[in-house]
This record gives structure tokens, C-alpha cells and sequence, in this order.
């Protein structure tokens, strides 16, 4: 059974929109963890758009699935992540000026620096995720950097306008999931996914957990979060919403 976590970056948008402390997303998060969710996701970003350091240390305490710290790996958020100790880290690229994580973490690039991070956090005993494009380069750095967990990147599937685009990048997807699982990493995904386009993301070889945020808090403003994970986890498990129905 694929397994979902929950990212509640956008219950904390909601609340700095008005900059007050409503809604919290710990309260979000202990909601998604009591309707199933096998894991809470917070990316603690540069400029604390969103996720701030008091969420993080509080979402540390009364999270008692998995605390996923999505994170770039600045010197200023590696301190914290190594205070905090969430259960698992996502290396994620991070530019100031978008409006979300674009595209995958270039781990090639510098093997030697993420090898080291990964051995650091590893002493801490927090487990390490990369973020990266579905490419057969990429996933070869992520195995030889010593992480746990590879995170596709399923955005450009997601924004795909024809069906042909999606069917080109699903095919990277699958091609990409099966050599990472035969490279022994946990496959995870995520980016851009909706209760719309799951069904097939989930039929991804060695797919163990998909990473959603945007459209399922979104969905959760209409229907309560309680509900919103019910129906993502029946799409993950019956391909459609018909058994919450
Ligand atoms: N995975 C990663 C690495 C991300 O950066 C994000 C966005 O914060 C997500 C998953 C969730 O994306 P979305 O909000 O589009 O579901």
C-alpha cells in the first residue's frame, strides 16, 4: 500500500496571510496523522514564508508518524534540522523568488558536498531524501551519496499540456522508479499531484509514499482535512474517490 504524507506548508500561508496564529498547521497536521496519514511533511524555507522555527520544533513534538523537513542545504537550516531531528530531511532546491520548489535538486553537480550532509545527518540518526528529476544520472548520485529515500519530482507530469507530454514524462517516471528501486532506494514522489492525476502516479513501480500539499489542503478548505486525506488515500488505494462515497 502506497503510503501519503501530508505537507501543511499552506495551512501556515493561510495563517500569514492575516499574519495572526489561525490556522495552526500542528492542529492541521495531528488531524492528518488522526485520518490516516503516514507522514507530515514542512519545508522550513529561507524566508519563512510559511512553515516558521516554532512550527517545525512543535510539529518535532506531537508528530508521531514521520516528520518529513523539507529543506535546502544552507548552513542556517542544516543547524536547525540537526537541533530538531525530524525523522527524514528532503533536500530540495530553493531559489527566494518562486512561487514553489521548480524542478529537481542538481545532486551531480556536487557529490562530495551531499555525501558529506548525508553522513552528518546520519549521525544524528535522521534519514536523508533528494528531490530530483526522474534521470538516470541523478539517481546514480542519490545512491552514491549514501541516502535513504529519492523524491521524483512529478511537476513537469503534473503541468503537462497534452496527453502526449504526460505520457512522455510518465514514462521517464516509470523508467526512473524502477531504477531506483533496483538501486535500493525507498521511491517516493511528489509535486503537483491532485486527487485528479494520482490514480496513475500511483501505478508507478516501487512507488512507497506520494508528498502532497497544495491541492489536498486546498481541498480540505472545502470538505474538513479529516475527509481531504480519506479521499486521497482511497485514490491511492481504489485508483478513485467512489469508496469514501
Ligand atoms: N515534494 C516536494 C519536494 C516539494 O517541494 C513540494 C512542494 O512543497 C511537494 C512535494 C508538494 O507539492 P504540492 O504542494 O504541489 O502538492
Amino acid at each position: 500500500m502506497i503510503q501519503l504524507a501530508v505537507n501543511i506548508d499552506h495551512v501556515a500561508t493561510l495563517r500569514e496571510a492575516r499574519g495572526g496564529i489561525e490556522p495552526d498547521p500542528v492542529h492541521a497536521a495531528v488531524m492528518a496523522e488522526m485520518a490516516g496519514a503516514a507522514g507530515i511533511v514542512c519545508h522550513l524555507r529561507e524566508d519563512r514564508r510559511h512553515v516558521n522555527d516554532r512550527d517545525v520544533r512543535a510539529l518535532r513534538d506531537v508528530v508521531t508518524t514521520k516528520l518529513d523537513l523539507e529543506m535546502a542545504a544552507t548552513d542556517e537550516i542544516i543547524g536547525i534540522a540537526l537541533d530538531v531531528v525530524p525523522d527524514l530531511v528532503t533536500i530540495v532546491p530553493e531559489k527566494r523568488e518562486e512561487l514553489t520548489t521548480e524542478g529537481g535538486l542538481d545532486v551531480a553537480r556536487a557529490i562530495q558536498q551531499y555525501t558529506d550532509l548525508v553522513s552528518v545527518m546520519h549521525d544524528r540518526g535522521i534519514q536523508v531524501s533528494f528531490f530530483i528529476e526522474p534521470l538516470p544520472a541523478q539517481i546514480e548520485a542519490v545512491r552514491a551519496c549514501g541516502a535513504d529515500v529519492v523524491e521524483f519530482h512529478t511537476g513537469t507530469y503534473a503541468n503537462a499540456r497534452s496527453a502526449a507530454e504526460r505520457h512522455a514524462e510518465f514514462t521517464r517516471l516509470r523508467l526512473a522508479a524502477e531504477l531506483a528501486g533496483d538501486a535500493g532506494l525507498v521511491v517516493t514522489a511528489g509535486h503537483g499531484l491532485t486527487r485528479h492525476n494520482l490514480a496513475e502516479i500511483a501505478s508507478l513501480p516501487n512507488l512507497a509514499e506520494v508528498s502532497i500539499g497544495h491541492a489536498l489542503i486546498s481541498h480540505a478548505v472545502m470538505v474538513g482535512m479529516e475527509r481531504a486525506v480519506r479521499d486521497y488515500m482511497a485514490v491511492l488505494t481504489h485508483g478513485s474517490l467512489t469508496a469514501t462515497r
